[in-house]
């Protein structure tokens, strides 16, 4: 969308009926009009979504099968940090947090991301070791939606993923307190040289406070943008006997 010019804008506020009776261009009702204008112009732009869809009788019986075949469409469309996902956990009082987290592990037991397990979502995964994850890949209009406990990966397999790290990121995990205040950036600038002294010419070792977590599927929505809103969503439902049911929900 082309931001339009201010006097255009001046324009249409004017004629829009925005400042009857207030008599003054006000800048700050024009910025909040300016945004109600820019979210309209989006609307009407919004794609007509042309996805070949989702048929009951065409997708794998696993869900795990099915987001594997998103997410190599996803890296053929060349979609920008295709393993960035939302991950909400709930808090203690029962208040729900979202973040986002990169995914450095996938296989039949689940999704496996990296993190400090003393920051708020370590703690909150502590408590409550349940999350749900998303993933939306907008060149492909498709979402996945998933379920699931939380718990954490052995020290092995968070040793060897520490291994693979570029040394800055390794040593940065001794430097971020993740989630805490800290006074300024200096002081963190500070921590960064203290822990590059400190490891000057040694390997970085793990610190015991930052590891995996894997999230164990137990409920997975696809959802893929058709024409005229009428999506296609369907969701993958673990069994108590094993195995998963399918169903399909209203979009
Ligand atoms: C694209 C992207 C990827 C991120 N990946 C991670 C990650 O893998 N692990 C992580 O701890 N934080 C990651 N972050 C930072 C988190 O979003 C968040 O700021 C941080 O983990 C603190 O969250 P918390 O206070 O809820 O624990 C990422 C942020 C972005 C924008």
């Amino acid at each position: 969308m082309k931001k339009p010019s201010i006097a255009h804008l001046r324009r249409e506020y004017n004629a829009s009926g925005h400042s009857e009776g207030r008599g003054r261009f006000n800048p700050l009702t024009l910025s909040q009009y300016w945004f109600q204008q820019a979210l309209r112009a989006l609307a009407v732009v919004g794609r007509e979504y042309r996805q070949k869809g989702l048929i009951e009788q065409k997708v794998p019986s696993t869900p795990l099968e099915l987001f594997q075949k998103w997410f190599k469409e996803a890296l053929r469309a060349k979609v920008l940090d295709p393993n960035a996902m939302t991950l909400a956990t709930v808090t203690g009082p029962g208040k729900p947090a979202v973040r986002t987290v990169l995914l450095k592990g996938f296989d039949a037991h689940g999704f496996v991301f990296f993190t400090n397990y003393a920051s708020q979502k370590g703690r909150e995964l502590s408590k409550r070791p349940r999350a749900s994850l998303l993933f939306f890949w907008p060149p492909l209009m498709q979402q996945v939606r998933i379920d699931g406990k939380v718990a954490r990966v052995s020290s092995k397999e968070s040793d060897e993923y520490f291994q693979s790290r570029p040394r800055g990121s390794q040593i940065s995990t001794w430097v971020s307190r993740q989630s805490q205040v800290i006074p300024s950036r200096e002081f963190l600038d500070r921590r960064a040289r203290q822990f590059e002294k400190r490891f000057k010419g040694k390997p970085v070792p793990r610190p015991s406070y930052w590891g995996g977590f894997r999230l164990t599927p137990e409920r997975m929505e696809f959802w893929s943008g058709r024409p005229n809103r009428l999506h296609d969503r369907l969701r993958y439902q673990k069994k108590s006997t094993g195995g998963w049911r399918l169903e399909r929900l209203s979009p």
